[in-house]
């Protein structure tokens, strides 16, 4: 039987609540989960940074992710929030570093299945402002200002790399290798991730601030498009990045650590 057509906000909602009378309360309540992704006490501590590893500050400003170690690239990446459309590198270094994304990240079996879409100033305004409009559709009037305060911030920024997954790659491994062909969708997912880790990295040592966001699938319609994408791709994550604003490193929280030794597990040693 085929699928009910769904709407993008539907699509989100666990199993069942589409049935729901509140709908619309489950939808808000769904809603919330993806709309202002507000770091909580759990997930922080304070505000009191130790961040003690080096920041792009004027002496480390010109690292580019050429010179930088990967070690301190690492340590360096942050969620970063606070962001401007001064890009501390020009866009041309931008395509280089996505090219080498495409080229050099490893996928699962070789699919080669992500798709990068880059979207660079008014491109990347154009996006974040379908999110917007969306979002307000949904969004109740009393809450929209922290919502619209929040996507604001990531329009502040330089740009956006949309993270994709083009299922014809996945499908045909499902065919060949038919005894794995329910781990493909998961390892397509891995796949992406190794993406958007290694961007979101090598962004941070050219200078720029990074976020991550997951407002697909609200967007995936009106995105596809307005560039083009074919809509059996599948969107998995957002990568706003932009200058930082002054201050913007010195004000990130502090996150709260599980032990490391219970994490952390080495035999042989
Ligand atoms: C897989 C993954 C998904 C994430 N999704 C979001 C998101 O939707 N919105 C957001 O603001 N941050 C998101 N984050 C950022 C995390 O909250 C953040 O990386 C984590 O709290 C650690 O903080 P740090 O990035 O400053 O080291 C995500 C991070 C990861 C790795």
């Amino acid at each position: 039987m085929a699928a009910p057509l769904l709407s993008p906000l539907a699509r989100l909602l666990p199993r069942g609540a589409v049935n729901s009378s509140s709908l619309f309360a489950q939808q808000y309540k769904s809603a919330r989960s993806f709309l202002p992704f507000v770091s909580t006490s759990s997930s922080y501590q304070s505000n009191n940074n130790n961040n003690t590893l080096r920041t792009f500050t004027s002496s480390t400003a010109n690292m580019t992710h050429d010179k930088t170690s990967f070690k301190d690239a690492v340590k360096h990446r942050r969620t970063v929030y606070q962001l401007n459309k001064k890009a501390p590198v020009d866009d041309k270094k931008i395509e280089e570093i996505a090219r080498v994304a495409i080229k050099d990240v490893p996928s699962s079996f070789n699919s080669q299945s992500t798709r990068l879409v880059v979207l660079l100033k008014d491109e990347h305004d154009k996006f974040w402002d379908i999110v917007k409009d969306i979002l307000k559709v949904h969004v109740p009037e009393d809450k929209w200002e922290h919502t619209g305060q929040r996507i604001q911030g990531f329009r502040n920024g330089y740009g956006t790399i949309l993270f994709y997954e083009d299922p014809e790659p996945i499908k045909k491994l499902q065919t060949s290798f038919a005894q794995y062909a329910d781990k493909f969708p998961t390892w397509s997912e891995h796949t992406s991730a190794m993406h958007q880790y290694m961007l979101w990295t090598a962004l941070e040592s050219e200078g720029f601030g990074c976020n991550l966001q997951h407002y697909n699938p609200l967007p995936d319609q009106r995105a596809a498009a307005e560039w083009k994408i074919p809509l059996e791709w599948s969107l998995t994550a957002q990568l706003v990045f932009g200058g930082e604003e002054p201050g913007a490193r010195e004000n990130l929280p502090t996150k709260s650590e599980v032990p490391i030794e219970e994490r952390l597990f080495i035999h042989g040693a």
